[in-house]
């Protein structure tokens, strides 16, 4: 990338959502009745709906300074155990109220650290999801584990329950870039967890990268890329840190001098993303890279790849239901997410009340807006005819976000065919693909004074 490109990119980065959906999060509204929104929703599932479950474990070992997930540090098992009993009792509740011809086509465990959950305890969760749910025999089931937790009894029991993806939360190889962010973790932790996970055949892993953190540097990424191409990972997700210290206080434990400029940052995605294309992957959407054999891959060569909570996946399931504090679930309607609150959360399931506590009801213009946020942060380009098309719009009603985009093509960041329609986010231009999306987001306060999101690079 020349240096002009660079300063061009750097000098449009601001605070945007990362658009796992959309409206994102913050504009979710308060449920007064679970049962009058969240139930007629499942209930009104439309016959033979195939669905994804997710189950968030808020609870983590230890916390790393960087985290920006929805969790809680325990050292004892107690707390997790009787939020899996928690979960267990939403689970059975979900099932009286799902429709039985729904199948389940993904299960996806979210943290915090699901990796905590015990081998005897993940069984009854799988068991207890299988006797209220039809889980497909073709499921993907998908586990974000913290390799720090890992042990044999533990990938015995993925393998043996249907666990048939991982994904490794690997961040850096630096031991001074990890020790700043309380994260300990030598690469033989994350070698002897990948031969392991191939040994009980468990092949669909991906690693989870992080740059922007303290003291990480060109050469710093560029080994730790190295060592990851050892380990041969059929995903990487190389997200940028989302440093929100105003929103997460542990991150102000992160000594802001340590951290790299912006010019650092862009330069660190770049050089990781060359060394990821040179050794074979594909890039995938803003942050994902994978080997061309990959469903991830072969998706978005097909224009099927799908952007959710989780980020980019192939899951193409109508429907997601949330399981556990803070998750978001989705159907036709609209969006859900259970209590945040660990506490609230417990008093809803054991007053017998489906968690709920936040939703939003998709209007026309969502799903229109929506179309054109996802499609570009999943192709960075979309047909804006097409879209307005599809929506029943004529083109005009983009007239102001196509006036919107003339800086950003006047910098050679990204095209626009008016004739045709065709929106294109230029490769080199990747790392500000939701700096273009923002421009279709009619909920975003771009005058916040209290930001809820991250700057995009
Ligand atoms: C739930 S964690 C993964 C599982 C496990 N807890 C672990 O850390 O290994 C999900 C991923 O989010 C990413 N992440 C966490 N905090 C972040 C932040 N502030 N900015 C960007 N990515 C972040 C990390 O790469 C992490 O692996
Ligand atoms: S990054 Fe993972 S292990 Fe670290 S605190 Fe966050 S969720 Fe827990």
């Amino acid at each position: 990338m020349t240096c002009d490109l660079q300063q061009k990119i750097l000098a449009f980065d601001c605070l945007v959502p990362r658009y796992t959906s959309y409206p994102t999060a913050p504009h979710f509204k308060a449920i007064d009745n679970s049962k009058d929104v969240y139930e007629q929703r499942l209930h009104g599932l439309p016959h033979g709906t195939n669905l994804s479950l997710y189950l968030h474990t808020p609870y983590c070992a230890k916390m790393c300074h960087y985290c920006g997930c929805h969790t809680k540090i325990t050292q004892r098992y107690a707390p997790v155990e009787d939020y899996i009993h928690l979960m267990m009792r939403e689970i059975d509740m979900l099932g009286d109220q799902v429709p039985n011809h729904c199948t389940v086509s993904h299960i996806h465990f979210g943290g915090g650290s699901p990796g905590m959950i015990r081998a005897c305890d993940f069984e009854k969760i799988m068991h207890r999801l299988r006797r209220n749910f039809a889980v497909r025999n073709d499921a993907e089931i998908a586990i974000e584990i913290d390799p720090r937790g890992l042990t044999e009894g533990r990938v015995a029991t993925y393998a043996a329950t249907g666990v048939n993806r991982i994904s490794l939360g690997v961040q850096d190889f630096n031991d001074r870039v990890l020790q700043a962010v309380n994260r300990e973790q030598p690469f033989s932790l994350s070698y002897n967890a990948v031969n392991l996970l191939h040994e009980y055949g468990i092949d669909d892993i991906s690693f989870d990268l992080l740059y922007g953190l303290p003291y990480q540097t060109a050469d710093t990424i560029a080994d730790t890329v190295e060592k990851a191409l050892l380990l041969s990972p059929r995903r990487i997700s190389l997200f940028g840190y989302a440093h929100v210290p105003w929103m997460k206080k542990h991150m102000r434990l992160i000594d802001d001098k340590t951290l790299p400029s912006k010019d650092a940052r862009l330069a660190m995605f770049t050089l990781a993303g060359r060394k990821l294309i040179e050794a074979g992957y594909q890039a995938i959407g803003i942050d994902h890279f994978a080997k061309p054999d990959d469903p991830l891959a072969i998706a978005a060569q097909n224009g099927t790849l799908r952007r959710n909570f989780q980020g980019y996946t192939t899951d193409d399931a109508p429907a997601m239901i949330g399981i556990g504090a803070s998750s978001i679930g989705e159907c036709a309607d609209g969006y859900i997410q259970n209590c945040v609150d660990i506490p609230l959360y417990k008093k809803a399931i054991l007053g017998s009340q489906l968690p709920a506590a936040k939703y939003t009801t998709h209007t026309a213009d969502d799903l229109f807006r929506r179309d054109i946020i996802h499609g570009l942060m999943c192709d960075l380009s979309v047909n804006l005819i097409d879209i307005c098309k599809r929506h029943g719009h004529d083109i005009t009603v983009l007239s102001n976000e196509i006036n919107d985009l003339r800086i950003y093509e006047d910098a050679g960041l990204i095209s626009y065919d008016p004739a045709a329609g065709q929106l294109t986010v230029h490769a080199d231009a990747r790392p500000i693909t939701r700096v273009i999306a923002a421009i279709f987001d009619t909920y975003l306060d771009r005058a916040a004074t209290q930001p809820k999101h991250a700057k995009a690079i």
